[in-house]
């Protein structure tokens, strides 16, 4: 039997003592899944457990968590788990010694980030083409936590000769080094977001694992588990990246997939003044305008939203625009599109 596309029907997944129920998981992303951000999703609730967007490892050395819009977390946000960037593994023991004073729900490894970033220093998708130093960074992150500890990985770097049976290798690399779960986004690091993921290999990496694997990529909601349900057999938990950006609550209404807020400007202001809360006036702004972009997705006439945000100077403006355009009850779009995202 095929799994439910009904979540809330699938067994918790427990990783060392950390229940995520319904096993359902906020993805991590940069520049969205900041703490503010999270804390809108908390209010909606329904997911296992968050992600914070990948934090690249030495900076936290000397960060000052408590007032770090990305690394601070609040009790409402439930679990969070933090995903490190971390190309070596000389400073790891330091790093999560210091991480322990936000209680950290887990810890992921992003094995996944094609971005310039993560290969200027070699790390993300560029760290799993080097598996000396990819079982240093997964041994030093293991034996310095005790919590619950997983990857965040692609299929490989490229599409080239040879990479199933890397891909492989690395997946017996994770269980020697006390991985206790993998989410897999079925794409290729090159190939960004760009081409629908490949359906059949979350099965395909389930079968060849005795690892839990997340299956994470172009899930929107139920409709996606019943439209591919041999897609998910084997897997023991779902991610959800940019629907629930687009749609917060989209969780907590995994079931009905129609549910819309009754005022969607409340929703943006909410988010708004938790954004303010956190950033200096000028990053508030960015911060803002970015999620307004894809929250304009929701409507039919989103791209009124989408250009008022993109065009407005700064954040009282942006404020004004956005709630003259969200306070007119605009009309919902069936199925926000992704395409661009
Ligand atoms: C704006 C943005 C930022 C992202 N940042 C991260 C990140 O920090 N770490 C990571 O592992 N993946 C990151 N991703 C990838 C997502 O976690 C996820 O794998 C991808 O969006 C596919 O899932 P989706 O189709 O549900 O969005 C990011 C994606 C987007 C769109």
């Amino acid at each position: 039997m095929p799994p439910s596309p009904d979540i809330t029907q699938w067994p918790a997944l427990t990783l060392r003592g950390l229940t995520l129920s319904p096993p359902l998981l906020i993805a991590p992303m940069a520049g969205f899944t900041h703490s503010a951000f999270r804390r809108l999703l908390a209010e909606f609730g329904g997911y296992g457990a968050l992600f914070t967007e990948m934090l690249a490892a030495k900076p936290l050395l000397v960060e000052h968590f408590a007032s770090s819009p990305f690394v601070r977390r609040r009790p409402e946000e439930g679990a969070v788990i933090y995903q490190l960037l971390a190309p070596e593994s000389d400073r790891l023991p330091e790093i999560v010694a210091r991480l322990r004073q936000v209680e950290p729900a887990g810890l992921d490894l992003n094995c996944g980030c094609p971005a310039p970033d993560a290969r200027l220093v070699g790390g993300g998708a560029h760290l799993c083409r080097d598996a000396e130093r990819l079982r240093r960074v997964l041994s030093t992150l293991r034996a310095e936590f005790a919590g619950p500890f997983t990857v965040k990985i692609r299929l490989g770097f490229r599409a080239d000769a040879g990479w199933e049976e890397r891909f492989l290798a690395n997946l017996r690399l994770y269980e020697e080094c006390g991985v206790d779960a993998v989410t897999l986004h079925p794409r290729f690091a090159e190939e960004r977001l760009k081409r629908p993921v490949l359906w059949k290999r979350w099965a395909w990496a389930a079968a060849h694992t005795r690892l839990p694997v997340i299956a994470n990529g172009d899930i929107t909601g139920p409709e996606t588990l019943a439209a591919h349900p041999d897609a998910f057999r084997g897997v023991a938990g779902i991610m959800m990246g940019r629907q629930a950006i687009v749609q917060p609550w989209r969780c907590a209404y995994w079931n009905q997939p129609a549910w819309r807020p009754a005022d969607p400007a409340a929703v943006w202001d909410r988010l708004r003044a938790y954004i303010e809360d956190d950033f200096s006036p000028a990053k508030a702004f960015l911060r803002l305008r970015d999620f307004t972009f894809w929250y304009a997705r929701n409507f039919r006439f989103g791209h009124t939203l989408h250009a008022a945000a993109q065009h407005a100077p700064d954040l009282p403006t942006l404020r004004t625009r956005a709630l003259a355009f969200l306070q007119t009850a605009p009309a919902w779009d069936k199925q926000p599109s992704f395409s661009g995202l």
